[in-house]
């Protein structure tokens, strides 16, 4: 074996050791340092992927991540490996516009699809057997296509699943076609309407004699929590969906 390959082959078998040993123990912010090549680590959302999905990490999910990295690059960022040492025993999906090469091993798969289009991602959820656990959308940050997959993605999630989206600043950046203040077409607009949705099952409201129960809003959700931090919000779904 050359020297080259020989020292890749060791750093790929230590990452992969340690990443996997980090991610049992819940620490995906040292999981990603051991790897690099992801930003979650300097936005500071690991410790809150510890905190919501930490407790299901060690089941058989099918997780899904919009956006692999790199743009048009091949080249896969370091999410996806993170993921997959993060979830051990879980499928992984990549799902990105452009081609990626990803050779992950068995349980990490990728999908080339576009995340405005519900046709591509309909068929995304078809091939992963129709139900998923986690998605987590790092994909064009940008309103209109947060909403379609969502829109897309959110039904199929399994009753408890988790709906992660990312980089929320760019509801105000004109780049992502943001605006201040954010409307109802970007991510934060979509989390007011979740917000909304969640009040469906307040119980004040709905054993009110007068009100009653109501309908919620946005198609398919079924929300129990809404939890935003800056940058980033973490969507439950209700338990009994
Ligand atoms: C911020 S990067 C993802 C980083 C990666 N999750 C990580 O942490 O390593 C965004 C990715 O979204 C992809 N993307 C952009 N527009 C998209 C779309 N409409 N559908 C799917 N993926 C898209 C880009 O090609 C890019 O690879």
């Amino acid at each position: 074996m050359q020297p080259t390959i020989r020292r890749l082959a060791r750093d790929a078998a230590r990452h992969r050791a340690v990443g996997l040993a980090l991610g049992a123990v819940n620490q995906p912010y040292w999981a990603a340092r051991c790897y690099g090549g992801t930003d979650k680590t300097s936005h500071g959302y690991l410790p809150l992927y510890a905190r919501y999905v930490g407790p299901i990490r060690m089941r058989r999910n099918v997780v899904v991540e919009i956006g692999v990295g790199n743009y048009e690059s091949p080249v896969p960022g370091g999410s996806l490996k993170l993921w997959r040492d993060y979830f051990p025993r879980s499928v992984v999906a990549g799902v990105d516009i452009s081609h990626k090469v990803v050779e992950l091993g068995p349980r990490v798969k990728f999908f080339q699809a576009d995340q405005s289009s519900g046709e591509d991602l309909a068929g995304v959820v078809e091939a992963l057997g129709g139900r998923l656990d986690v998605v987590v959308d790092d994909g064009s940050h940008v309103g209109e296509h947060q909403w379609a997959s969502f829109q897309a993605l959110f039904p199929a999630l399994a009753p408890g699943g988790w709906y992660v989206l990312e980089d929320l600043s760019t509801s105000y950046w004109p780049d992502f076609r943001g605006m201040i203040p954010a409307d109802s077409t970007t991510a934060v607009g979509l989390l007011g309407a979740l917000v909304s949705d969640c009040q469906v099952d307040d119980p004040i409201y709905v054993d009110h004699p007068d009100w009653g129960p109501r309908p919620h809003t946005l198609v398919g959700t079924d929300v129990a929590e809404v939890h935003v931090h800056p940058g980033i919000a973490f969507i439950r779904k209700a338990a009994r969906s």
